[in-house]
C-alpha cells in the first residue's frame, strides 16, 4: 500500500472511507417497517459518489456490510443482500455516466453465487474507468483482512518463497485488502457512535477520523463538504514533530 506519509500536504484527501451507520433509527423515525431504513441508506449514496467525483476524491469506501452483520436477524440480513444486488445494477449506468471504477472488498465465498458473479462482473465491466474508484465493502472485517493477509504471506512462508523474518509491515501491507490503493485519509461514521466497527484497521492507521450524529440517510454532500473543509486544516504528522512537519512544508 502507498502511504501518504512524508508527502507535501494536500488539502483534498486522496481516500475516504466512510461507516453508514443510522439506517435503522432512521426508518424507525420515520415510521418505516424493520429494515426500510437501508432503503433511504442505499440512496444517500448517490450524491456523496457525485460530490467526491467532482472534488476529484481518487477512492470512496463504504461499508455496506460487515463480517458481524451476518448476525442480524435472517430477514434483514436476506434484505441487505436483496439491497446490495440491487445497489450494483442501479449504479452500473451511474459507472458508466461518471467513469467510476467499482470494485468490492470483503470474504466474497459468504456470498451467495449469484451476488459473487454480479460483483465480478460489475468490476470487470469497469475496470477501465478512472474518473474515481467506489469500493463496497460486503462482508468484511478489518481483522478478517490481516488475518486473510497472514495467511497468504504465511502460505509463501511455508512454500519456502519468503524467509519468516522478511514478514513485516511493507509485505504484510502488499497482502491486505486495497493493498494497491493510497492508505485511508479521512475515515467518517454517521450516526453519532464513536467506534471503527472493525473497517479497515490497517489502511486507517493514519486516517482523519470525522464522528457525525447525522443519521446515514440524512447525510448530504455539504456536510461532506464541511469535513473535508475541516481535514484540510488539520495538521497531519505521521508520528513526526509538529516542527519538523512545518519545516517539511518549507522545502
Ligand atoms: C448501519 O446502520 C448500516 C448497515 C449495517 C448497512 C448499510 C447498508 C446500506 C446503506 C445499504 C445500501 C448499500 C450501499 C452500498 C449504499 P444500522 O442498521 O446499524 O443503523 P442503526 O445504527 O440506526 O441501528
Amino acid at each position: 500500500m502507498s502511504s501518504t506519509a512524508g508527502s507535501a500536504p494536500t488539502l483534498i484527501p486522496r481516500h475516504i472511507a466512510i461507516i453508514m451507520d443510522g439506517n435503522n433509527r432512521y426508518g424507525k423515525a420515520h415510521g418505516l417497517r424493520r429494515g426500510e431504513g437501508h432503503l433511504a441508506g442505499k440512496d444517500a449514496l448517490d450524491p456523496i459518489v457525485e460530490y467526491c467525483v467532482e472534488t476529484k476524491i481518487e477512492i470512496l469506501t463504504v461499508f455496506a456490510f460487515s463480517s458481524e452483520n451476518w448476525q442480524r436477524p435472517p430477514s434483514e440480513v436476506a434484505l441487505l443482500m436483496q439491497l446490495l444486488s440491487l445497489t450494483i445494477t442501479e449504479q452500473m449506468p451511474r459507472m458508466k455516466k461518471y467513469g467510476i471504477r467499482l470494485r468490492f472488498i470483503g470474504d466474497r465465498q459468504q456470498l451467495s453465487s449469484e451476488l459473487q458473479e454480479q460483483m465480478a462482473d460489475a468490476e470487470a465491466k469497469t475496470a477501465n474507468y478512472n474518473a474515481m474508484t467506489l469500493v463496497i465493502a460486503i462482508s468484511y472485517g478489518g481483522q478478517w483482512d490481516i488475518a486473510y493477509a497472514a495467511q497468504q504471506l504465511a502460505e509463501r512462508v511455508q512454500s519456502g518463497q519468503l524467509q519468516a523474518e522478511a514478514v513485516d509491515e511493507t509485505s504484510l501491507g502488499q497482502y491486505v485488502q486495497l493493498a494497491d490503493a493510497p492508505a485511508v485519509d479521512m475515515l467518517i461514521r454517521t450516526g453519532g457512535e464513536y467506534r471503527l466497527s472493525n473497517f479497515l484497521l490497517w489502511q486507517s492507521a493514519y486516517a482523519e477520523l470525522f464522528f457525525t450524529p447525522t443519521l446515514w440517510p440524512n447525510f448530504t454532500s455539504t456536510e461532506l463538504a464541511q469535513m473535508i473543509d475541516e481535514f484540510g486544516k488539520r495538521q497531519r504528522r505521521f508520528g513526526k514533530t509538529s516542527e519538523q512537519i512545518i519545516v517539511g512544508d518549507s522545502l
